[in-house]
């Protein structure tokens, strides 16, 4: 009975000892890996996938299996769209990730009109498509280049 009470008071007077808690650990993120070059994913991903896309606004696909194809080629331009802003690909430019956010925009209303079989809704949004490439190219893509080329010429 004496040893239970004992045993009892230590327990309370332990619980109410603050016991310092060390910092919690941190969850890990997800952490991406990238593989090519953003040039290679413009060339390999984006210009591929985004043509099928536009090629089928203009020409509605066949059959099932054209739309399919449609599908998965609109489907893979709204994700990579998220690869443009991994590893140091925005490289700091400012409006750079929503320049790749207005992309994964326009790349899901075309999979959605993909989706719908709709090729009308297809054409339009392979517009807005189109936009969002232009958008970010005109302002880190073709200045740079410009730039570089005159430097080369200067140089000769
Ligand atoms: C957020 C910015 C951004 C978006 C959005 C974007 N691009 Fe690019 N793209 C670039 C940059 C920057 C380069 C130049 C890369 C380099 O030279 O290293 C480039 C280069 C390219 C090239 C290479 C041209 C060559 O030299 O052969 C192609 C093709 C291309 N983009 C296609 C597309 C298409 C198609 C889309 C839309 C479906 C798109 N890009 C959307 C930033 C973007």
């Amino acid at each position: 009975m004496r040893l239970a009470l004992f045993i009892f008071v230590i327990g309370a007077a332990l619980a109410q000892t603050p016991v310092p808690k060390a910092a919690a650990p941190k969850a890990a993120g997800p952490t991406f890996q990238t593989t090519g070059t953003l040039l290679q994913v413009m060339r390999g991903i984006m210009l591929p996938n985004s043509n099928i896309v536009f090629d089928a606004g203009n020409e509605p696909p066949k059959d099932d299996k054209g739309w399919l194809a449609t599908q998965n080629a609109a489907l893979t331009v709204a994700e990579a769209g998220n690869l443009l802003m991994i590893g140091n690909r925005a490289q700091g430019r400012p409006d750079w990730n929503q320049l790749a956010h207005g992309l994964i925009a326009a790349g899901q209303k075309t999979y959605k009109a993909a989706l719908a079989k709709n090729s009308d809704a297809l054409l339009d949004a392979g517009g807005d498509l189109t936009e969002a490439c232009d958008a970010c190219h005109k302002k880190y893509r073709d200045p740079q280049r410009e730039a570089a080329e005159k430097a080369k010429a200067n140089k000769k």
